[in-house]
């Protein structure tokens, strides 16, 4: 086990409290050796599929490590779970951005237009900021499953555009989804009878130099599982009503022959340290 994090002193005091946590449960709970084989099991199948985010994710216990990470400073965005399906190298992509190649599957979607200021908590535009998005198409896939999808779809990175911190995507209004269902951790949630949806929605990683990197998530208003996120990571804050235009001109100004949304999400980053 690393100590890097923490160092010595911090694991003295953590880890003889969460051995005794669980072995009160054992005890509390008579489990016996049968059964504790069975949890070693899960455990090495969760490590060898990979699927250790995954189960912090919907065990909650990411939303808990977030809330305990991230002060509740008002003036700054609030910070959310980054999940599993965050990419290194998603593609750079130049104003007017857009994060998706169509594909068939984008028929079933609606035109999104995301846009914003970065400033810091004191209003500074933070025209330097680079954002990173990603999230499903309209039918709920990343990328990363989804084989209709070239690599890098509804992916991307780019600057605010000019001095003001002013930020544009192009993308469509993703769709509730299931996490991954199909290893170890779809097993568990079966087994306890807890449902795999998550609220449609789209990741922000937002980083500006001297300043404190922003995680976050948007989720859309009327969402059936906005109370019911398998991870529980919906905050009210970040809960936005999208508006729609049919006027022929305003579809015409954006080069488009149907009815587009539009949603405003502003990022206020703290100070560094
Ligand atoms: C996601 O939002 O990408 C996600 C979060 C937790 C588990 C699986 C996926
Ligand atoms: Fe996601």
């Amino acid at each position: 086990m690393t100590t890097a994090v923490g160092g010595k002193e911090r694991l003295a005091q953590v880890v003889p409290d969460a051995i005794a946590a669980i072995h009160d449960v054992l005890k509390r709970h008579d489990v016996r050796e049968n059964e504790w084989m069975a949890v070693l099991q899960f455990l090495t199948d969760v490590g060898r599929a990979d699927e250790f985010i995954l189960l912090s994710d919907v065990t909650r216990t990411s939303v808990l490590i977030d809330a305990l990470s991230h002060g509740d400073e008002d003036a700054a965005t609030a910070s959310d779970v980054e999940g599993p399906m965050y990419e290194e190298d998603p593609p750079w992509r130049e104003a007017p951005v857009k994060i998706y190649e169509e594909y068939d599957g984008s028929e079933n979607g609606e035109v999104l237009f995301v846009r914003g200021k970065v400033t810091s908590t004191d209003g500074t535009p933070l025209p330097d900021a680079v954002l990173d998005v990603w999230q499903t198409g309209p039918d709920g896939g990343y990328d990363l499953w989804d084989e209709r999808q070239p690599k890098g779809n509804f992916r991307g990175r780019f600057n605010p555009v000019g001095e003001s911190g002013d930020y544009e995507f192009r993308t469509m209004l993703p769709k509730p989804y299931t996490v991954p269902t199909d290893g170890p951790v779809g097993r568990y949630l079966e087994a306890i009878g807890q449902h795999p949806w998550r609220p449609a929605h789209i990741h922000f990683k937002v980083t500006a130099s001297g300043y404190t990197p922003l995680v976050t998530q948007v989720f859309f208003a009327g969402d059936p599982y906005l109370e019911n996120d398998t991870i529980g990571a919906v905050k009210d804050s970040l809960v936005r009503s999208p508006d729609r235009h049919d006027d022929p001109t305003a579809m015409r100004e954006r080069g488009l022959d149907e009815p587009f949304l539009t949603c405003d999400f502003d990022i206020r980053l703290p100070p560094a340290g």
